[in-house]
């Protein structure tokens, strides 16, 4: 029996994060350029959104560019947004006929204007599929966004619109760019790295982590069974007992 039709159909992870990595060391094992790593970890995107939107996954988010990213070489940022340009212009007929409603988060309006233009323009080609939703983080810090959540709710008090007495995780919740999503059950980290580097931190709390050795250009369908496989053996506790989850 495949991997696949070993997995179990209702225990499927409803939000899936990925922190894809290893693009530039895939490159260099080809001795060839680090831009060629990230074209080629295309592959990983387009397949990991196939199978997820096949399987009836409801949320996958990919950190696709940190602020951090920005530091890189100025080269290799040109590269990255020409590819995104170009990935949007060559996959969103496939989004659309899988079904997949793309979405973005993180400091969207720091992207070149060109590439802020076509995402928005995906955005909303894409908005009435009510199939997977994909989430690209794009010039994404999770520490701005709690930090900006908490600016907005003090304005909130300052304008008598919120009582700070009644602020709960729900009201700081709804302040982040994840208001409308479940948070993540399961958190997939490619090329053997085990760090959380910015992404999520409030959301992915009680998250499962998974992590893999594989370079992001060469995870594929197969590889992601895998996670949701390993996913699927872990016991859920959330700060509780097993005999209490038993019962
Ligand atoms: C990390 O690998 C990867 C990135 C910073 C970019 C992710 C981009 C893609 C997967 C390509 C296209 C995606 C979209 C959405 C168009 P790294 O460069 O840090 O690898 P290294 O740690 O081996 O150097």
């Amino acid at each position: 029996m495949s991997l696949k039709d070993q997995l179990i159909k209702d225990k499927l992870p409803k939000h899936i994060a990925i922190i894809m990595d290893g693009n530039g060391r895939w490159a260099k094992k080809q001795g060839t350029l680090r831009i060629f790593g990230h074209k080629s970890g295309v592959n990983g995107v387009r397949e990991s959104s196939e199978a997820c939107a096949e399987m009836g996954i409801e949320y996958l988010t990919l950190y696709a560019f940190s602020t951090e990213n920005w530091n890189r070489p100025k080269l290799e940022v040109t590269a990255l947004m020409e590819l995104l340009i170009a990935t949007i212009n060559s996959e969103v007929d496939t989004l659309l006929k899988n079904n997949i409603r793309l979405n973005a988060i993180g400091q969207l309006n720091d992207l070149p204007k060109k590439a802020y233009r076509k995402l928005m323009e995906a955005i909303d080609k894409t908005k009435e599929n009510n199939g997977l939703t994909l989430t690209l983080a794009l010039s994404y810090s999770s520490k701005v966004e709690i930090l900006n959540a908490v600016k907005s709710i003090a304005n909130d008090c300052v304008k008598n619109k919120l009582n700070p007495e009644e602020i709960t995780e729900k009201t700081l919740e709804n302040y982040l760019f994840t208001a409308d999503m479940p948070d993540p059950d399961l958190l997939i980290r490619t090329s053997g790295e085990q760090r959380i580097s910015n992404f999520l931190l409030w959301q992915l709390a009680y998250s499962e982590l998974y992590f893999t050795d594989v370079l992001w250009p060469d995870f594929n369908r197969e590889e992601l069974y895998k996670a949701i496989y390993n996913y699927q053996t872990r016991e859920r506790r959330f700060g509780l007992t097993s005999d209490q989850l038993e019962s």
